[in-house]
C-alpha cells in the first residue's frame, strides 16, 4: 500500500484498463454487484472537502494520499445478489428471499477481489496503490455524489504515482511493521 502519491495524471485508459480487470474478478453466481465512481482531478475535492475542510488538513497524517490523482470509491449492490438467488437455477438455496439469509454476505467477498485485482493491476503499471475506508462523514460524501441508498460502501481506491521520496523520509506506519503471518501461522491441517 502507497499513502503518498505525485501530482502527475494516470492515462485514462490505464485507470479504465484497471478498472476493466476488477469486473473480471469471480463473483458468486456471477451476480456481479460492483460500482465505481471515479473522481479524478477536481472531482476529488467531493471527498476531500468533506473529510478534510480548511485546517484539518493540515494536520493531516498522510498529506500525500491527497495527492493521488485518482479515487476509485467501490460500492457494491446486494440486491443485485439477492435478485440473482431468486433466479430459477438458484432459487432452491433460498438466498433470493433476502439480504438476511445471506450467512456469508457474499457481495463483500467479491468486493475484496475485485479490489485485490484492481491492487494488482495497479502495481502491473507501475502505479501504488492504497485502498483504504472511505472517510466520514461517510454520508455526506455518498449523497453528495449520488450514491443511491441500497449500494454498500466498500472502500475506496486511491491511485497515482510513488512519490518514494516522500515516502522514504517519513518511515512505515505502525501496521506495515506487523509481523506478518505465514502459511503454517494460518493453516489448521484437519481440524482447528
Ligand atoms: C479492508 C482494508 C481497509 C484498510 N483501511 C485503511 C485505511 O482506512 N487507512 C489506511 O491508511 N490504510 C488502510 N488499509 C491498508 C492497510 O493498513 C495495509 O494494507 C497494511 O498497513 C499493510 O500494508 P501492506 O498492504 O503494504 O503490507 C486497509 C487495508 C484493507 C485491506
Amino acid at each position: 500500500m502507497c499513502r503518498s502519491f505525485l501530482p502527475d495524471p494516470v492515462a485514462p485508459s490505464i485507470i479504465r484498463e484497471i478498472v476493466d480487470l476488477g469486473t473480471r474478478a469471480p463473483s458468486a453466481g456471477r451476480s456481479q454487484g460492483l460500482h465505481v465512481v471515479q473522481l479524478t482531478g477536481d472531482e476529488r475535492e467531493q471527498m476531500w472537502s468533506r473529510s478534510l475542510p480548511g485546517d484539518r488538513r493540515e494536520g493531516f497524517a498522510f498529506p500525500g494520499l491527497i495527492e493521488a490523482p485518482v479515487l476509485l470509491l467501490l460500492f457494491v449492490d446486494p440486491d443485485a445478489y439477492v435478485e440473482r438467488y431468486a433466479e430459477s437455477d438458484k432459487a432452491h438455496t433460498g438466498l433470493g428471499n433476502g439480504r438476511v439469509e445471506w450467512r456469508t454476505p457474499f457481495w463483500f467477498v467479491d468486493a475484496g477481489m475485485a479490489a485485490m485485482s484492481m491492487l494488482l493491476a495497479a502495481q502491473a503499471y507501475e502505479l501504488g496503490a492504497l485502498f483504504f475506508a472511505v472517510p466520514q462523514p461517510e454520508d455526506d460524501i455518498r449523497s453528495a455524489l449520488g450514491v443511491p441508498e441500497s449500494q454498500a460502501t466498500v472502500g475506496v481506491l486511491a491511485l497515482g504515482y510513488r512519490n518514494d521520496d516522500d515516502i522514504q523520509s517519513r518511515g512505515v506506519g505502525r501496521s506495515a511493521t506487523r509481523p506478518r503471518r505465514g502459511a503454517d501461522d494460518v493453516i489448521h491441517r484437519g481440524h482447528w
